[in-house]
């Protein structure tokens, strides 16, 4: 486990950049797990900006994400496809075929889910998975209780977290009460993992993911001991650790 404290978010946010633009110059044809969240936002424009005037080319670039609220359509400004579209992809030279994201109006989510681990199987797994982390220590939907070994499913959201991505909707009725979500037995089987966090709001919850025990009460703390993951952190959200960095 590698941990990187950044002094902004605006520095994590250019280190994880940094970070992915790295890994697709090494693989291009390199698929990635994405994550959605205001945590990724800036960090996503800055992948547009090397794009394009780096060059950072994505033509063969493979991505699937995390999660998708359920009874969401692909179009509907909260969902993550739409979220995933305006903030990365519609910036990038990706081919939009290329980029999977769970479908939160399938018929049978329980069968959009299996194929969905499926696909990512066929595609020989996710390279590099980035992560953000819930108030309480959610990864993906992976809500306090998942087990280490879950897969991509149905699950309920917390009241905690509908009331944190509340602050997205409307009102707190609009926000969806289920969600499909990667499970943390497929997020473990990444080649590796970058975990972005930043503000003090998520202090407690980065204490505990990387010096708390490994337990289902904080899922986060399910993936610390994965054999290539990286944190990168800003400092307020480092300011409850008590080892060195
Ligand atoms: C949502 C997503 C998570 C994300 C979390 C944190 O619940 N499902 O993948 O990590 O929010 O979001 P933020 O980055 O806005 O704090």
């Amino acid at each position: 486990m590698k941990v990187i404290i950044a002094e902004t978010a605006e520095e994590m946010s250019r280190k994880a950049a940094e970070f992915f633009a790295d890994r697709i110059r090494s693989k291009p044809d390199i698929t990635l797990g994405l994550a959605t969240g205001g945590t990724p936002e800036n960090m996503y424009a800055l992948l547009a900006e090397k794009c394009e005037n780096e060059g950072l080319d994505f033509s063969h670039v493979k991505t699937y994400n995390l999660d998708e609220y359920a009874g969401l359509a692909p179009d509907h400004d909260q969902s993550y496809r739409y979220f995933m579209n305006v903030k990365l992809f519609n910036n990038l030279n990706i081919d939009k075929a290329n980029t999977h994201v769970l479908s939160g109006q399938a018929e049978d989510l329980e069968k959009e889910c299996a194929e969905f681990e499926q696909k990512i199987k066929e595609a020989g797994g996710v390279d590099l998975q980035l992560l953000g982390i819930g108030n309480n220590g959610h990864i993906a939907f992976n809500e306090p209780g998942s087990s280490s070994d879950s897969r991509t499913r149905v699950v309920d959201l917390t009241e905690s977290t509908i009331k944190a991505n509340s602050r997205f909707f409307e009102n707190e009725n609009d926000v969806p009460k289920q969600a499909l979500s990667m499970g943390i037995g497929t997020i473990r089987e990444a080649n590796e993992i970058l975990l972005i966090a930043s503000g003090s709001g998520k202090a407690d919850t980065v204490q505990q993911t990387l010096e708390g025990p490994v337990t289902e009460d904080v899922p986060a703390s399910l993936v610390r001991d994965h054999d290539n993951i990286t944190f990168i952190i800003d400092k307020e959200a480092a300011s409850k650790l008590e080892g060195e960095y």
